[in-house]
């Protein structure tokens, strides 16, 4: 346990492809148990700043703590204290889902009593227990997202990276694993660090909201203190004044004139 309660804290955070900055001088802190949502449109940043966070990926200027971990010296431990869903994870789907979490817990050294404990537990949180021997490719998208999900939480990480967790997931499916997060945030005390561009999503799972819109961070607070801040109806209306999105009904239809 780190002693500032923190469970990210980045200094002018930085990174550089070739020309174009990812994110820019990014300085942010979350506390330790909060459902963090880093919300911002497509190309804003959010995917680095995962992976830099997560030890994926160098910054190219300035430091970060993760668990109080330096991520950069201390990189092997931040990864073994995070769980990570990336953007677009791999499944093997001639597993089943209790092969397949058998197979990611070895990989993050979990074997035995303990870790079949472990699989069974999340199993039935997620309601899998019934098909958990069946192949995953006879799995629905939202049931494939929610074992992989649990495939994060296996080895009881302080901290999980969600990135875009729902974004390939219809409504339905979306929901559950809505619901899950909640669940897991609130039976597990692991701190959730969750990428999207889903305002209703952010709206209702995440306690904290950071705004990034061109790798910049525009601004952090709860939900409702983003809106207020903006004098706005909800959080989507608040989300498209500060990244800017509104686009003018006067200037679309201009291609008329
Ligand atoms: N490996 C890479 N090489 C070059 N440019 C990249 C790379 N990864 C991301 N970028 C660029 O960095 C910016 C931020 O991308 P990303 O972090 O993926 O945004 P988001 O996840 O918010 O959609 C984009 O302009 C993207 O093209
Ligand atoms: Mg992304």
């Amino acid at each position: 346990m780190n002693e500032n309660g923190l469970a990210i804290q980045t200094e002018t955070l930085g990174k550089t492809f070739g020309t174009i900055h990812a994110i820019r001088s990014l300085t942010l802190e979350v506390p330790i148990g909060s459902i963090f949502g880093l919300l911002g449109p497509n190309g804003a940043g959010k995917t680095t700043t995962v992976r830099i966070l997560s030890g994926l990926m160098k910054q190219s200027s300035g430091c970060a703590r993760v668990c109080g971990l330096d991520i950069e010296t201390q990189r092997d431990q931040v990864k073994s204290i995070t769980g990570l869903l990336p953007e677009s994870p791999g499944i093997y789907s001639k597993l089943s889902a209790v092969e397949f979490l058998e197979f990611i817990g070895a990989l993050n050294r979990r074997n035995g009593d303990s870790l079949l404990r472990r699989i069974d537990s999340l199993l039935s949180l997620l309601g899998l227990e019934e098909r958990q021997n069946d192949l995953l490719e006879s799995y629905s998208s939202g049931m494939k997202q929610k074992v992989l999900v649990a495939s994060t939480l296996l080895h009881e990480p302080e901290l999980v990276f969600l990135d875009e967790p729902t974004s390939r997931l219809d409504p339905s499916a979306s929901s559950l694993v809505k619901d899950l997060i909640l669940v897991l945030a609130d039976e597990t005390e692991t701190s959730f660090f969750i990428c999207t561009h889903m305002t209703s999503f952010a709206e209702e799972v995440c306690d904290v909201i950071g705004i990034i819109c061109e790798g910049k961070l525009m601004t952090v607070g709860s939900p409702e203190q983003i809106i207020e801040s903006v004098d706005a109806a909800d959080l989507e209306e608040a989300y498209l004044r500060i990244v800017g999105g509104r686009v003018d009904r006067e200037q679309l239809l201009a291609w008329r004139a």
